[in-house]
């Protein structure tokens, strides 16, 4: 069966010992890196900004997953680009032209994905599957780590990763949101390739061996 991936998210680490954080999660074998980036207006918190990025970047090779919780990722996508994102996650609920997001991000080289809330319809992700690199379902409220999953989120992974089989599209699926010892296998199980994990990761009294107990 094919490793999936781990992104643990740093909203849940201690911003004072980040660059231990990175260390441990290097060590402890994730090769991806999840950054919550929330603007006060699409989810009520406000976190961190493309400065944040551009710091971390200098001392870690990990895979930057750019998550953008904002309004107008239009405006700032690209300062997060140049400060080291490897991929852009931003929501389908936003108003701007999500092709051309799509497009243009990807047009700088790096990766580009859409999400959707938990009240948002799967076919908000499905008319975006041709052209995006990663499908981010939320299973909890975005907003705030530390939050219980949602199981009835399972149905849409499934529902996803058959769309994406059948026609062959190169895309993968994320999870976000509640991801534990106990979730994770769910969400494996039902399709989702790379998985989020926060509060159970950096809480736990052990992060290198949680995030070693969220590969399946
Ligand atoms: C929530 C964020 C998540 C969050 C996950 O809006 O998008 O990435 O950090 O945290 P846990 O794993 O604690 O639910
Ligand atoms: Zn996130």
């Amino acid at each position: 069966m094919k490793k999936n991936i781990v992104a643990p998210s740093l909203l849940s680490a201690n911003f004072a010992t980040l660059y231990n954080d990175l260390k441990m999660i290097e060590i402890a074998g994730a090769e991806w890196v999840h950054i919550d980036v929330m603007d006060g207006h699409f989810v009520p918190n406000i976190t961190v900004g493309p400065s944040f990025v551009k710091s971390l970047r200098k001392v870690t090779k990990l895979f930057f997953d750019v998550h953008l919780m904002i309004t107008n990722p239009e405006k700032y996508w690209l300062e997060f680009q140049k400060a080291g994102a490897d991929l852009i996650t931003f929501h389908s609920e936003i108003s701007a032209d999500k092709k051309k997001l799509i497009k243009n991000i990807k047009s700088t080289g790096i990766k580009a994905g859409v999400s959707i809330v938990p009240s948002t319809h799967i076919s908000e992700i499905i008319k975006f599957l041709p052209y995006v690199d990663l499908a981010l379902v939320m299973t909890v409220e975005p907003g705030f780590s530390g939050q219980f999953f949602m199981d009835e989120m399972v149905l849409k992974i499934k529902d996803l990763r058959k769309i994406i089989d059948e026609n062959n599209y190169s895309c993968i699926i994320e999870v976000d949101g509640g991801i534990n010892q106990k979730t994770y296998s769910v969400c494996v199980n039902a399709g989702a390739d790379a998985l989020v994990s926060g509060s159970y990761i950096f809480s736990s009294e052990n992060p290198k061996i949680a995030i070693k107990s969220l590969f399946i």
